[in-house]
């Protein structure tokens, strides 16, 4: 087999590329290790940013969301007992952001890329990526039990954190840059319409907590909890009691229901440097991480594959290696910009096990400062909804 362009994994990134280069009549082939039906159900975050939007309107792939997705123009900051909203869109021209689950684009990507004849191979076992210093890369796998080959000239690395394609950049070349929080995210999808409006962002002496929403039926919720808790530990009941304690405040009262699904997610920050090597380029999650906080991971993943996208474009249309040479920066200020925001969103909000008194002085102080400073609430807002893409 052979194509333009060989992209490992069929998550937002890998997708959202095919799409991309199909639009300028790039040949691409996606190989994803999983089924479709599992790519489809895993439930992720949910907040797009108005830069995502437009990207999947642009292509043509925004019915679900244009008919399903909750604009939201504001989030609530909750401490001490009283909740903030930060007016997003009054502090950045009209700014928003949109709530449409990950596992719904995917949903959407999958199936508009396969109806416009486009190839995804998944339950693909052993991916392997060679040749990526020469001039014929070559991607391998087996479906089906045959061994198949995909002779290319770029192979795309979208597999995520897991994946196998970071480990192709040489040890040598290649800088691992990361930060460990103590804490992990217990996450919850429930069958109860969400209490409140907006999203409300909870910083609370007990640990954070946050909820969100999915739809006006189903709600997302979660809670701060120790990186190595087991999730047998919490029953339903000790999860939204937990959750009244942490998010009480005056204007509301957390309604319950049938919790759907729970998970623990260890939070990170990670970026792999640089972001290419040869003819592989690594996009999305395999690149780096964001602890969740500021609901960047997708946003930022779609963000890589737009300039991997028009990089890969000007390169058949120029033979120049130059776009190739500076994907890995164009990408890397992005990434470090919303690297910076989700630490700190992160740092604001969660209860840090070891902190003294001064520590949660400073905590106490970043937060009524967000709240009562316009400059400082347009700080947040401005990378909350996304910053222009450059
Ligand atoms: N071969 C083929 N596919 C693989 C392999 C492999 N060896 N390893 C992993 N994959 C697949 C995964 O099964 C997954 O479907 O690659 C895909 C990577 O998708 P994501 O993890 O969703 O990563 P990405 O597309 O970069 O999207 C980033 O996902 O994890 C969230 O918070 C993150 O929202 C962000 C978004
Ligand atoms: C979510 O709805 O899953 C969500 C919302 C906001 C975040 C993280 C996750 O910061």
């Amino acid at each position: 087999m052979r194509t333009q362009v060989a992209i490992v994994g069929a998550g937002p990134a890998g997708l959202m590329l095919s799409h991309l280069l199909h639009r300028s009549g790039i040949d691409s082939v996606v190989v994803e290790r999983r089924s479709r039906e599992y790519v489809e159900q895993r439930v992720r975050a949910g907040v797009l940013e108005q830069g995502t939007v437009d990207l999947l309107r642009e292509l043509g792939v925004s019915e679900g969301l244009d008919r399903e997705g909750l604009v939201h123009r504001g989030i609530e900051l909750l401490f001490d007992g009283t909740a903030h909203r930060i007016p997003m869109s009054d502090l950045t021209g009209g700014r928003a952001i949109t709530i449409y689950g990950q596992q719904h684009v995917v949903r959407d990507l999958t199936e508009a890329r396969l109806a416009a004849g486009g190839q995804i191979y998944f339950e693909a076992d052993d991916v392997a990526v060679s040749g990526v210093d020469t001039a014929a890369p070559r991607v391998t796998f087996t479906v089906d039990g045959r061994r198949e080959e995909l002779l290319c000239d770029i192979v795309a690395g979208c597999d995520g954190f897991h994946g196998v394609c970071r480990d192709v950049l040489p040890g040598s070349g290649r800088h691992l840059l990361e930060r460990e929080y103590p804490f992990g995210w217990l996450g919850i999808l429930a069958a109860v319409p969400p209490s409140a409006d907006e999203l409300i962002y909870g910083h609370h002496e007990r640990g954070f907590a946050l909820a969100s929403l999915r739809s006006p039926t189903i709600s997302r919720l979660y809670l701060q909890v120790d990186p190595h808790e087991d999730l047998a530990n919490w029953s339903d009941r000790r999860i939204w009691d937990e959750l009244a304690t942490r998010l009480a405040h005056d204007r509301w009262t957390l309604a319950e229901g049938p919790i759907l699904e729970k998970s623990i997610t260890p939070m990170r920050s990670f970026v792999c440097e640089p972001m290419r090597h040869g003819r592989l380029f690594l996009a999305g999650d395999a690149a780096h991480i964001v602890p969740p906080t500021g609901a960047k991971g997708l946003n930022l993943a779609v963000h890589d594959v737009y300039v991997l996208a028009e990089a890969v474009a000007d390169w058949y249309r120029t033979g120049s290696d130059t776009p190739f040479d500076t994907y890995s920066a164009r990408c890397l200020r992005r990434v470090w910009r919303v690297q910076h925001f989700s630490w700190w969103m992160t740092s604001m909000l969660h209860r840090f096990p070891g902190h003294d008194a001064f520590e949660q002085r400073l905590q106490r102080s970043q937060l009524e400062y967000v709240v009562g400073s316009p400059a400082a609430a347009t700080t947040l807002a401005e990378n909350y909804v996304g910053l222009p893409w450059s």
